[in-house]
């Protein structure tokens, strides 16, 4: 067989992720030892908690200078000595930024085929289930609340908030730049946009919430969280889905100003999530996810980088907020 390529970590960044931390090497195919399979990666998730990972530990061990870089990966086998896989087969692991990459049998999960079959990293991808499971079982809206959303046009984002719709919500989203605030109302018709990065937060939650915040459903965390914080209703919730504000850097700034006052006073609900505490709601999650598509309620919207080489780039870019829906990398051919 031909040689393979992966992605290492050159040098872990100090402050913000720079394309110059990463290097491309070619490599030896790897080999399936026994109870392992081969692939070859279609797809390549790229996640704001890829940078995340360099700070320490989180819900995974921490990346090191020198590690071929992780990420979660839809493949297809190529050879299998695991009895669960043959030869053909679609896998999704964390196969690592590799072109070709072998996993334990047991560390491997088969996936069905869809349709493109990018759809199992975007609408049905743990972005999609993230949203899911967050805004149904956390966030809770009913019609006739007001919700916010921040990194609304990402992919998280961008469904939670459109799940929010479909449950009778006024929904507000928050992007960066007109671009995705125009994207958000005319595209996703949410109710308002607000572009944190020309707007004073506080006044245009004001403005675009004039009965106040019922959900607000967190990615990105810091100066976005306080200015919510202050507009929630009494019994309000607030979903703490990733903090995505405070990744690029070497020194994240400490919590908001509200914390824990206006819990008490306004008897606010505010909880963290991981979308894995949440594996009873997973395939409630997909017949939904198909229906909502197939209704209109839901658009799937993708950014694709082509190319392994062009991970590095990509994951400055999606940190930098180029993106509106899943950003993901076309490593291999669908066939
Ligand atoms: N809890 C879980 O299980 C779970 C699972 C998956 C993802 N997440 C979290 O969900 C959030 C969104 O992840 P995603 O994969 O869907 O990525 P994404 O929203 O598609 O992409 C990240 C977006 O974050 C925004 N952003 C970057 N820097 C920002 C800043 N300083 N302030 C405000 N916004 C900023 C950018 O949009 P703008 O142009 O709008 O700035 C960018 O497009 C992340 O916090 C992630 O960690 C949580």
């Amino acid at each position: 067989m031909s040689d393979a390529t992966e992605i290492r970590i050159r040098e872990l960044p100090k402050d913000k992720l720079s394309a110059d931390h990463f290097e491309l090497a070619t490599v030896a195919m790897p080999e399936a030892g026994p109870e392992h399979i081969l692939c070859e990666t279609l797809y390549l998730s790229l996640d704001p908690a890829n940078r995340a990972w360099m700070q320490g530990a989180t819900y995974r061990s921490a990346i090191e200078g020198g590690q071929v870089m992780a990420g979660y990966t839809l493949g297809r086998v190529l050879e299998s000595n695991h009895p669960n896989f043959e030869p053909g087969d679609l896998v999704e692991g964390d196969g690592g930024w590799r072109s070709h990459f072998v996993l334990k049998g047991k560390h491997a999960s088969p996936v069905a085929p869809r349709d493109p079959l990018s759809h199992i990293l975007s609408a049905y991808g743990i972005t999609s289930k993230t949203a899911y499971a967050g805004m149904l079982a956390i966030g809770k809206p009913k019609a006739g609340d007001t919700v916010v959303v921040s990194a609304a046009a990402g992919a998280t984002g961008s469904v939670a908030a459109q799940i929010a719709k479909a449950s009778g919500a006024r929904v507000v989203g928050i992007a960066g730049g007109e671009r995705k605030c125009a994207w958000l109302t005319d595209t996703l018709g949410l109710d308002a946009a607000i572009d944190y990065r020309g707007d004073n937060l506080f006044e245009a939650m004001k403005r675009t919430c004039p009965d106040g915040i019922d959900v607000y459903f967190d990615n990105v965390g810091g100066s976005t969280l306080e200015a919510a914080l202050f507009r929630m209703n009494r019994l309000g919730r607030i979903v703490c889905c990733g903090v995505v504000s405070q990744y690029d850097t070497g020194n994240p700034s400490p919590g908001p100003r509200g914390v824990p006052g206006l819990l008490v006073t306004k008897s606010l609900h505010m909880q963290g999530f991981l979308v894995m505490d949440y594996p009873e709601l997973m395939d409630k999650a997909d017949d939904d996810l198909a229906s909502w598509i197939k209704s209109g309620q839901l658009k799937v919207a993708e950014d694709i980088v082509e190319g392994l080489a062009n991970a590095p780039q990509g994951l400055v870019g999606l940190l930098a907020g180029e993106n509106i829906g899943k950003r993901m990398v076309r490593v291999g051919t669908e066939k």
